[in-house]
């Protein structure tokens, strides 16, 4: 069966993610033409997974568990992979997700201390084999992303609703993330590019690029 290309980008709120995914995206989109790239994210990029994603990142949903968050995290995934990103990958197309299972394991594994092997066991089990071809980490230095975070969501809110509930969590729980961002590549240097320190967006642009071509070519497309 032909299969297309599995892409993700990971790295804590406030590491430049969203401009990253978004420049990559019009690199592909030139390249391979609109129809050959495909891009969504986690939590949401389904109609039921844009419901989970109101429940679990707004602020008002107080008393979530760390269980519960996780499972609904896996909800979401299981009817992304269901609904986008199993029929893109059988049409040879390739996805952009921005977030997926190494999210789970650095916030709910690490953030909230469930640890790795809960959330890996879960994978097994919801996602089979999909592992992404490439997963592109972002880890600037933690202060600067915690305050670009902060000030974009304080932006962002309104009567609505928010996405603020990750935010408001406490520097522990992301320097606990960020150390198990750092903890997956390690573990998985083949897949896992980290692109870490404080570098310009053209920089961290450029890396970005190497790395795609080169999973391209492995892949011959
Ligand atoms: P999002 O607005 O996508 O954050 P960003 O733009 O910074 O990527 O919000 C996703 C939030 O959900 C983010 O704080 C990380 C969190 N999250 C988890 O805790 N576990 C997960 O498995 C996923 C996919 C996201």
């Amino acid at each position: 069966m032909p299969r297309g290309l599995f892409i993700t980008f990971e790295g804590l709120d406030g590491s430049g993610k969203t401009t990253q995914m978004r420049r990559l995206t019009a690199w592909l989109t030139k390249r391979l033409g609109e129809e050959a790239v495909v891009v969504t994210r986690q939590p949401g990029g389904t109609a039921t997974g844009d419901k989970i994603r109101a429940l679990v990142l707004d602020s008002r949903s107080g008393g979530l568990a760390p269980m519960t968050e996780m499972a609904l995290m896996f909800a979401d995934r299981a009817q992304a992979i269901k609904e986008v990103i199993a029929p893109a990958l059988a049409a040879g197309r390739v996805v952009v997700c921005d977030r997926f299972t190494d999210s789970t394991e650095a916030y709910q594994g690490g953030g909230r201390e469930l640890g790795s092997e809960t959330v890996l066991d879960l994978h097994r089990l919801v996602c089979g084999g999909l592992q992404p071809d490439l997963t592109l980490l972002l880890l600037p230095p933690l202060k600067g992303s915690l305050e670009r975070a902060r000030r974009r969501n304080a932006r962002e809110a309104d009567e609505n609703g928010d996405e603020n509930r990750f935010e408001l969590e406490q520097e522990g729980f992301y320097g606990r993330a960020w150390a198990k961002y750092r903890e997956i590549a390690q573990r998985e240097p083949q897949r896992v590019m980290a692109i870490e320190g404080e570098l310009t967006i053209e920089e961290v642009h450029e890396r970005v690029i190497a790395a795609v071509t080169e999973k391209l070519a492995a892949a011959g497309i």
